[in-house]
């Protein structure tokens, strides 16, 4: 099944309308930058909204934000234009996002490129319409590279003892790749911060690992003088291996 058949599957688009629209629906690790990021008057990019949660998460965080949310499914974002007439939902791809480089102080992007093997695509685009921030969230596992594992890795979307069941990509990321990945964007960027946890794989997962590190990965994009990057993954409970002529 295509992801936009997946997740606009009823039992989906239920769980989104009722949930991850309070502050207190975030993720441990979706706390950390969030908060730190968001400024008055920010205009920020939601890639994969759904029904707008994240509008309602961040206008209680910073009232005055200039929201834009995008998603590949009509009917979530029908959902959102009616619950939060006051913000903008379009629907389009993440993989092409038809808006100018640099036009958004922060792109956000959560639970989206952990099911898409995409994420390079989503991630170049994320950055060019970004003009300082982008916020995602990826599993990261450390020596997976090449194994093309996440060809074979599914997740079963079953919420709430529902009927309704699709599956989509269960994607796992290699860790080092990833940081290289970013560290070599276009421009290189100023700093890219990450925080995160190991946690055990959901049950409704086919996945050969029982543990995958959840990461928030926050880029800052540079500029064409950008030559190194600040680098603060110390939160992230993995060891690295970095090129240090890339970083500072
Ligand atoms: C798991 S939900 C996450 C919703 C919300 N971001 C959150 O964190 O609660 C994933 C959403 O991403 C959307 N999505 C998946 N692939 C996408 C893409 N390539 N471009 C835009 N939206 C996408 C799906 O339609 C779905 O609504």
């Amino acid at each position: 099944m295509e992801p936009a058949n997946a997740w606009s599957q009823p039992s989906a688009i239920d769980f989104y309308y009722k949930h991850r629209h309070e502050v207190s629906d975030l993720y441990p690790s979706e706390r950390v930058f969030l908060p730190r990021v968001l400024f008055p008057g920010i205009k920020v990019l939601d890639v994969g909204c759904a029904s707008g949660g994240f509008f309602n998460i961040m206008r209680t965080l910073e009232p005055a934000i200039d929201y834009t949310g995008i998603d590949i499914v009509e009917t979530a974002i029908d959902l959102a234009r009616q619950r939060y007439p006051e913000a903008r939902f379009e629907v389009t791809d993440g993989e092409v996002i038809p808006f100018d480089d640099g036009t958004f102080d922060l792109v956000h992007c959560t639970s989206v490129l952990n099911n898409t093997p995409r994420y390079p695509e989503i991630w170049k685009e994320m950055y060019r319409v970004s003009n300082r921030f982008v916020l995602a969230d990826m599993r990261l596992l450390k020596d997976i590279g090449g194994r093309g594992s996440e060809q074979d890795s599914r997740y079963t979307i079953q919420f709430e003892g529902q009927d309704q069941e699709a599956v989509v990509p269960y994607v796992v990321s290699d860790a080092d790749e990833v940081i290289s990945f970013l560290l070599n964007l276009n421009p290189r960027p100023q700093a890219l911060r990450g925080t995160g946890y190991f946690h055990e794989v959901s049950e409704l997962a086919i996945t050969p690992y029982s543990q995958v590190c959840m990461s928030l990965l926050l880029v800052e994009k540079g500029s064409s003088a950008t030559s190194r990057t600040k680098l603060d993954l110390q939160d992230l409970p993995l060891d690295f291996a970095v090129d240090p002529a890339l970083v500072q």
